[in-house]
């Protein structure tokens, strides 16, 4: 078996994620055609390369700039983990570099930093991941087959809402989630575009979309901040407080490509609510809801019932998704870290050669369309097309 180097930019909690992901592999699937191994890593912060190379082996090779991790020869696929305004200069150049891509949502900070990274890609003739990891839930893949079989009948509407918490405390500090020239359009780039995905994943194209947005939360403090938790005392008196910039929430009403109407709402400061992810899709003859903290369920209504008709819970169980990987039996839950374990596996088997089921660069790309469309119609309070 060959070896796949594997350099991970940006330390923090999703390039750890990543890394363990690759490491992870021999542990679910004996019969991989490469052998992934972390070598390098590259994060401007040397607190953060210093405790990677703490948890992922010391001969990790640490770099404090990205470029010298791309100059790197021994280096054949990127994990790119690090904040969203790098992503389109720095997914450009991995694919410049020849080098696989494995590149964490939102892909820039908008589609024509996207589209970018997708030519990039394209014309370097490498593999192109990128992290909708939602995807690879094995209840969200059961969810699809069950619409495609007709389980639910004609899908009629659908609703995604991704309603979380970091950005609740005003003590919150003023990272660079918070300015458009680093965060992009906030909750956009950080949750609706899972949502917009999981839309896509199940029910197809987008034509087109209204939507409105807000800002919970005016000013916070400035400090120097990694992260989405930390959080500052504001009565401190020595703070300075600056202006947020972008999104803490966004409701769009969504006509897919089908003519199937959805919501998709997501929410960063929502008091009350930790990851409360779910999607759901309705249909002439049922329904089919997912929530992100009970991954292993599935509810279903399904039959000819119609008025009165009972919804049911199945648990995941092989069959779903890659669930048989990481459990021999239904209802044993599966984990976040899980859905990156199956996201690595299927980068490496297309850098194989291998059939995968991958998030590629065109969805980030449509993703990021929708988004753009999301901003578009909150200024114009119009409809956007999107297709
Ligand atoms: P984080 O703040 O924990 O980590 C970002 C790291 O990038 C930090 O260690 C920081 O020092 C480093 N960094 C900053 N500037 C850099 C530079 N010039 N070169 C190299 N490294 C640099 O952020 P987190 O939560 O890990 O997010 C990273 C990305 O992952 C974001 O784009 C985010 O949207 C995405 N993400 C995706 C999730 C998913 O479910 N797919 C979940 C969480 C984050």
């Amino acid at each position: 078996m060959d070896d796949l180097n594997v350099g991970v930019i940006g330390a923090g909690w999703m390039g750890r994620v990543h890394a363990r992901a690759f490491q992870r592999l021999p542990h679910h699937w004996s019969s991989l055609p490469l052998r992934a191994r972390v070598v390098a890593v590259a994060d401007s912060a040397p607190s953060a390369t210093a405790e990677f190379g703490a948890a992922f082996g010391r001969d990790v090779t640490a770099y404090d700039d990205w470029r010298e991790l791309l100059a790197d020869g021994r280096v054949d696929a990127v994990s790119v983990a690090a904040p969203n305004f790098l992503h389109g200069e720095i997914g450009v150049a991995v694919a410049e570099a020849g080098k696989h891509l494995w590149i964490e949502k939102p892909v820039g900070l908008t589609a024509a930093d996207a589209t970018a990274v997708r030519d990039a890609v394209a014309a370097a003739g490498v593999v192109g991941c990128v992290g909708f990891n939602y995807r690879h839930i094995p209840a969200v893949a059961r969810a699809k087959r069950l619409i495609e079989s007709g389980a639910i009948g004609t899908p009629t509407h659908a609703r995604t809402q991704l309603l979380t918490d970091y950005a609740a405390h005003p003590g919150s500090p003023l990272s660079w989630r918070y300015a458009v020239d680093r965060g992009g359009h906030g909750v956009l780039g950080d949750l609706a575009s899972h949502g917009v995905d999981l839309l896509r994943f199940l029910l197809g194209d987008i034509d087109a979309l209204t939507a409105q947005t807000a800002i919970h939360i005016g000013r916070r403090p400035i400090a120097q901040a990694q992260g989405h938790y930390a959080v500052l005392d504001v009565d401190d008196p020595g703070l300075e407080f600056g202006e947020v910039e972008n999104e803490d929430y966004v409701v769009a009403l969504v006509k897919m490509a089908s003519g199937v109407l959805s919501v998709c709402e997501a929410d960063r400061a929502a008091v009350g609510e930790q990851n409360n992810y779910a999607v759901e899709v309705h249909g002439s003859r049922g329904l089919l809801r997912w929530d992100f903290r009970r991954p292993g369920e599935l509810q279903v209504s399904s039959g000819d019932v119609y008025s009165g008709q009972p919804t049911g819970t199945v648990f995941s169980e092989p069959g779903d998704g890659e669930y048989a990987a990481f459990q021999p039996g239904a209802g044993i839950a599966m984990g976040y870290d899980d859905t990156k374990v199956v996201e690595a596996r299927n980068f490496v088997l297309a850098i194989a050669g291998e059939p995968a089921e991958l998030a590629t660069l065109d969805d980030a790309v449509a993703s990021a369309r929708a988004l753009d469309a999301m901003v578009a119609s909150h200024q114009t309070g119009k409809w956007v097309s999107v297709s």
